[in-house]
């Protein structure tokens, strides 16, 4: 079974930029390739590990949807062997990742019966893997549903204000609430001033009961990268975030 973590906080506070540089790390400490899930409606996990989507599953979800007008699946070919096959050519292949992206999250009306086959064929792919890393939006919508497996590690990632920690707080509750599994959660604290939390960030992770993995700081140069649309998460270890960012994952001992 693959061990996998998930990552989750309010917006714009680094989950991607943390995630694409996870699954770098992983890939070269584990020297094995690693699942990475866009769970995020606005789906840009690519951009920071610097491949093209081809296909999402929200797009194959929709051509399922919509077969009876559109006639996507050839006249005696089987939903769900037309499903499976849809999705290998879902997975954006990287030098050490496989990425699946989840893409656009459903409209109206019940998919349970699409949603069934997704949850199928993601469960039988995600035996191959030794790790799954999955970059979430804040309300875990894909995980809340299911159709993701259960959550080994839970990473919420925090800017450093009181208010940032507060919702990181909130998503720990939901996450509890869901019942997804994880035997860890660690809290991120980015992008502090000089690397330094402040007090109202810290006694808010108190009382929440967060474990703060480690707080990191603001970094130009990443910024920079990703405004000109490079991958950040191969940025060279030179870089302050990044060797910081290393020394958290390093403490977390993965084999
Ligand atoms: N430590 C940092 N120093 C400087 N810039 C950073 C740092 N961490 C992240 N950023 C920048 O902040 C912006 C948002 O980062 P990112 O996309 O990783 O956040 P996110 O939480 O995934 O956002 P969203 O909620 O939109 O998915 C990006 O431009 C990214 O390069
Ligand atoms: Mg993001």
């Amino acid at each position: 079974m693959a061990y996998t973590i998930a990552l989750a906080g309010k917006g714009g506070v680094g989950k991607t930029t943390i995630t694409g540089m996870l699954i770098k790390y992983l890939a070269e400490k584990t020297k094995s390739i690693i699942l990475a899930v866009d769970a995020d409606a606005n789906s840009n996990l690519n951009e920071v590990l610097g491949v093209e989507i081809e296909n999402t599953l929200g797009d194959i979800r929709e051509q399922l949807e919509n077969n009876e007008s559109t006639q996507v699946i050839p006249p005696g070919v089987d939903k769900a062997a037309w499903t499976e096959l849809q999705l290998s050519g879902a997975l954006s292949e990287g030098s050490d990742f496989d990425l699946l992206v989840m893409g656009r999250t459903q409209g109206k009306g019940c998919y349970c019966f699409v949603n069934g086959l997704l949850t199928t064929q993601i469960q039988r792919y995600t035996n191959n893997y030794k790790y799954i890393v999955v970059d979430n939006e804040a309300g875990l919508e894909h995980m809340s549903r299911g159709i993701l497996p259960k959550v080994d590690m839970l990473i919420l990632v925090s800017d450093s204000s009181r208010r940032g920690v507060q919702a990181a707080g909130r998503i720990y509750e939901l996450a509890q609430s869901l019942k997804l599994g994880a035997k860890e959660i660690k809290l991120i604290i980015n992008r502090a001033p000089n690397g330094v939390a402040p007090e109202g960030a810290l006694e808010e992770a108190k009382s929440y009961g967060l474990d703060i993995l480690g707080v990191l700081p603001n970094n130009d140069e990443i910024f920079e990268l990703d405004g000109e649309g490079k991958p950040t998460a191969d940025v060279s270890m030179d870089n302050e975030f990044k060797k910081a960012l290393y020394g958290l994952f390093d403490k977390l001992e993965f084999k």
